[in-house]
């Protein structure tokens, strides 16, 4: 039985806290949250031990640690917990940045305990199809992919998403899953272009739309536009391979692909069955720590997603391209 300590018990933390209390071999035995309501909450509905501080929480009896804070604690937080040997599933963004990132990675390997930054839009079913389909080899191999993900200025505008210093910005806290996506696809990103700006009425203290161009080193190009500058709500993505195209609409889907000169083949959401992706990405990680098995996504992910969105930081600030590797 993995007795897990959720520090950060939000809308996120509560979410995966509950599949990891329903599973056979995990029980949520410690809860941490600064918010006293949220914490006796929380504590109630799991029976768990209510711990003041995270410091508390990791130097009890606890194996492992969800971190479901705001993207600036994470680093903090992680480190601390690996360091008293504790695993670590830590929700994205892995960190605010690169830095941050490497000394989480380099902790939890020095201790040899498992770490997980929750990526989860890898096993949303449309996402998560859409791959598959890819991976079938039926299209050919991808070269460019365009994703958009638009919000309104009411997207990220209140509590501390708004916050530069809590969120980092749109790239860090929403579009980090689009990166990595686009990663998972493309291979890994070589240059980076990016313009970012802030338009709209939205109160976020950073961009409310970003462009991010990025060239990957397997030769293939992919472009996100983001943001919540947008009166009319948008999330697609489309992927061009050598032999046929693929498109998603998003969470809602549906799926279209086709091979050049074929008619599209159409998927509708309800046809993709699955298990839950917060639960999925929370078994895996109770199985990496109680079977050893492998982590569908890791620390490099994490890192690899927080450094594509520095690069695309960076390069808006210069006004120029610049490598995704410093
Ligand atoms: N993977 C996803 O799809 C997804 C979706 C939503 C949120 N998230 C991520 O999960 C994390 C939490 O987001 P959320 O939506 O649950 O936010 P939330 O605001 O609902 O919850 C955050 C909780 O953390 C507590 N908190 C704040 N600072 C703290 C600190 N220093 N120590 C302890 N507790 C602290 C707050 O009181 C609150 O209860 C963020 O990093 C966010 O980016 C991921």
């Amino acid at each position: 039985m993995v007795r897990v300590g959720l520090i950060g018990c939000g809308g996120m933390g509560m979410n995966l806290a509950r599949h990891c209390h329903s599973l056979e071999d995990s029980k949520i035995t410690a809860v941490h949250d600064r918010d006293e309501k949220a914490l006796t909450r929380a504590a109630a509905e799991f029976g768990a031990q209510a711990y003041s501080s995270y410091k508390k929480l990791i130097a009890s009896d606890v194996d492992a640690v969800i971190v479901a804070t705001p993207n600036d604690s994470h680093a903090p937080i992680t480190i601390a917990a690996a360091n008293a040997g504790k695993h670590v599933f830590c929700e994205k963004p892995m960190a605010l940045r690169v830095s941050d990132c490497r000394a989480m990675i380099d902790a939890a390997e020095k201790a040899g305990v498992k770490l997980m930054v929750g990526h989860v839009l890898r096993l949303i079913p449309v996402f998560w199809k859409t791959k598959q389909i890819i991976d079938s080899g039926i299209l050919g191999k991808p070269f460019a992919i365009a994703v958009t993900r638009l919000g309104g200025p009411d997207s990220l505008a209140a509590g501390w998403r708004a916050a530069k210093k809590h969120a980092g910005g749109y790239l860090y806290e929403i579009n980090v899953h689009e990166l990595d996506y686009m990663r998972f696809v493309m291979g890994e990103p070589e240059t980076v272009f990016a313009s970012t700006g802030h338009f709209t009425a939205s109160p976020v203290e950073f961009e409310d739309v970003a462009f991010v161009h990025i060239k990957y080193a397997g030769g293939g190009i992919g472009t996100l536009h983001c943001g919540g500058s947008s009166s009319i709500k948008k999330y697609e993505m489309m992927i061009q391979c050598t032999e046929g195209t693929i498109a998603n609409g998003g969470f809602g889907g549906p799926i279209r692909y086709a091979r050049f000169g074929e008619e599209p083949t159409v998927i509708q959401v309800s046809e993709i069955t699955k298990e839950d992706p917060y639960r999925e990405e929370i078994r895996c990680w109770v199985d990496a720590i109680t079977k050893n098995t492998p982590l569908p996504f890791d620390g490099y992910d994490g890192m690899a997603a927080v450094q594509t969105a520095a690069a695309a930081y960076r390069s808006a600030r210069l006004g120029r391209a610049v490598r995704y590797r410093r």
